[in-house]
């Protein structure tokens, strides 16, 4: 089908101002083995963001699915033309991964702003790479379609699921209490990961793509179909065929990532136990669209949700038992039938979420729960304030029955919790002394960590999650509060709290903090703070030397730094914000 309306692509191929130029754009593509008739025809021209390669491995099969996505590109009409996109892998990537999701974005955006493309499919998967192309997508504008990678098939050993990023956690415990060798550590490990695809546990990467769906953005109940299962090549087609149709129909990100689309994901990363992370890049997707979302709105939309699916780390199962109990779409049913989606949001489909979803009903009652049996309820995170940051997140469905009965359950004062605190500067610093006698650490501390936000560690470093000093973990003591302005991996099940804004490296509140100091967590109120008086912390504040943080290796660190901003805004180059949708429909 030729498109009725003038496409941007025509602007290089078919120009009548300009025949020069559209002669060298022409004669220049055409050495692809494309024919002039089929550049000049008006056909779609559909880019194909390639994120997979061999640095990254959670992406590398979408280098194979991405023949089924030209063959629908092409049975519909359209030209692919495919291109790589900056690599990000969540474990390979010094010193952190989420350093180059704002530089992923910016490449994908001149690309999207720079070259003859009139839509493009968005291959995701690893963490960082799902929130990088659905925000260039949000600024440029241009009809876009996520397609995930799907998660890694279950991971096995002696008859237990191993769930892939959480089984390290537990494997660190289990070396620092001696119960295995570093033989036996590396072979639990391993087993996590038996086939392509990206983390097969609710960690960033599975969120992020549940909730790419959620708002919309890719076709329903796509996001959970395992990367080796045959319906991921059969997704993969019919997405190329769907963009084309979304470019002749000028569907584009700003008819989708609503309002109504956001709240949706709130609500939704909720039920499925979410990752820590998804405030961020969902907060970053929002600001690159030009959607007000709050930080607080996490708790006020989301904090009621009773978390539904039963998947590692707040549950047990992992990736292909939510995909055989029907992911996300029979997850937003069972919301749907409680009034807590708004249903009239677009989709890439063409309809509706509350039409894609009305049918699709959980068939595992096991794995994706229904409200009169959920596993935690009022699960979603809470946003916590006082005089050690202005906002910190904590994911309340990981709280384990041992971390509730030891620090919340004073019957005088439930939910609050007051403690010592042990502070560290970066993780090297913690390295060093989490051992050390002389902190005295025991089971009234809690540890802190700073300097490990946007502007402290390039990127911020997913640290916070801190395991206790061994010797506490050989009494049985598991887990430590921990507090801290970096972030933890989605694939932790530890209830830190964490993304802690302003970050100590730009002077808040937690730069003032000293180790012995008494900290006192009020999880009614959403509050903590130091037990310091006032004139105290002004005196602190004054005599304060800059927080230690490690100097920038690279040119990109230095610049990131130079125009990040923080965790609870979404951890975006905020000069980037003015430009959003910077394409423009072309007329007709
Ligand atoms: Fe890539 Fe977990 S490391 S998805
Ligand atoms: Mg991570």
């Amino acid at each position: 089908m030729v498109n009725a309306r003038r496409l941007r692509s025509q602007d290089w191929f078919d120009n009548p101002d300009n025949p020069a130029m559209t002669a060298l754009y022409i004669e220049r593509y055409m050495n692809g083995g494309v024919t002039r008739e089929e550049l000049q025809s008006g056909k779609p021209i559909i880019g194909i963001a390639q994120t997979g390669s061999d640095l990254s491995p959670c992406n590398r099969h979408h280098l194979g699915l991405a023949q089924r996505v030209r063959d629908g590109i092409r049975e519909m009409g359209g030209i692919a033309f495919e291109f790589p996109v900056h690599p990000i892998h969540e474990m390979g990537k010094r010193p952190t991964a989420a350093l180059d999701r704002n530089l992923a974005y910016l490449g994908l955006v001149e690309v999207l702003y720079g070259y003859p493309l009139d839509g493009v499919v968005l291959t995701t998967g690893c963490d960082k790479t799902t929130p990088a192309c659905v925000m260039a997508a949000a600024t440029v504008n241009i009809p876009a379609i996520v397609l995930s990678g799907g998660p890694m098939l279950n991971g096995w050993l002696k008859g237990e699921r191993i769930g892939s990023g959480t089984i390290i956690w537990k494997a660190r415990e289990m070396l620092a209490a001696g119960e295995i060798d570093e033989a036996e550590f590396t072979e639990l490990i391993a087993s996590s990961a038996p086939s392509p695809g990206h983390c097969n546990t609710m960690g960033t990467a599975t969120t992020m793509n549940s909730l790419a769906e959620t708002l919309g953005m890719s076709l329903p109940g796509s996001a959970a179909i395992p990367a080796p299962h045959r319906d991921r090549g059969r997704v993969a087609y019919l997405t190329g065929r769907r963009i084309v149709e979304m470019v002749h129909d000028d569907l584009k990100p700003s008819d989708i990532l609503t309002r109504d689309a956001f709240e949706n994901a709130i609500v939704v990363n909720s039920a499925i136990g979410g990752s820590t992370n998804a405030p961020v890049h969902v907060n970053a997707i929002a600001r690159h669209i030009g959607v007000d979302l709050a930080i607080e709105e996490w708790e006020t939309i989301g904090h009621r949700i009773p978390l539904l699916v039963d998947m590692q780390p707040a549950g047990r199962f992992l990736g292909e038992e939510f995909h055989r109990a029907g992911g996300v779409p029979a997850v937003v049913h069972e919301l749907m039938r409680h009034g807590l989606i708004h249903e009239d949001a677009l989709t890439v489909n063409g309809r509706t979420i509350g039409d894609n979803c009305r049918d699709t009903v959980s068939e595992d009652p096991e794995v994706i729960r229904g409200f009169d049996d959920p596993i935690v309820e009022s699960a979603g995170f809470i946003v916590l304030s006082g005089n050690l940051f202005d906002s910190a997140i904590l994911k309340t469905s990981v709280i384990s029955a041992e971390f509730r009965d030891r620090y919340l359950s004073d019957p005088e004062h439930p939910n609050v919790f007051v403690g010592r605190a042990i502070v560290f500067d970066g993780p090297e610093d913690y390295h060093a002394r989490i051992d050390d006698p002389s902190l005295e650490i025991d089971e009234r501390c809690i540890l802190f960590i700073r300097g490990v936000g946007p502007i402290g560690y390039p990127g911020s470093a997913e640290v916070v999650n801190m395991q206790p000093p061994a010797a506490l973990i050989e009494r049985g003591v598991h887990s430590l509060p921990c507090v801290g302005d970096g972030r933890q991996s989605g694939t932790s099940g530890s209830p830190s709290i964490l993304n802690a804004s302003p970050e100590a490296a730009v002077g808040g509140g937690l730069a003032l903090l000293r180790t012995n100091d008494a900290v006192r967590i009020d999880l009614n109120q959403g509050r903590a703070d130091m037990l310091v008086p006032d004139d105290e912390l002004a005196e602190r504040r004054k005599e304060r030397g800059d927080v230690p943080v490690p100097e920038s290796q690279t040119p990109w660190q230095e610049i990131q730094r130079s125009m990040v901003g923080q965790l609870a805004d979404g951890m975006v180059l905020e000069p980037a914000v003015k430009h959003q949708r910077v394409v423009q429909t072309h007329g007709t």
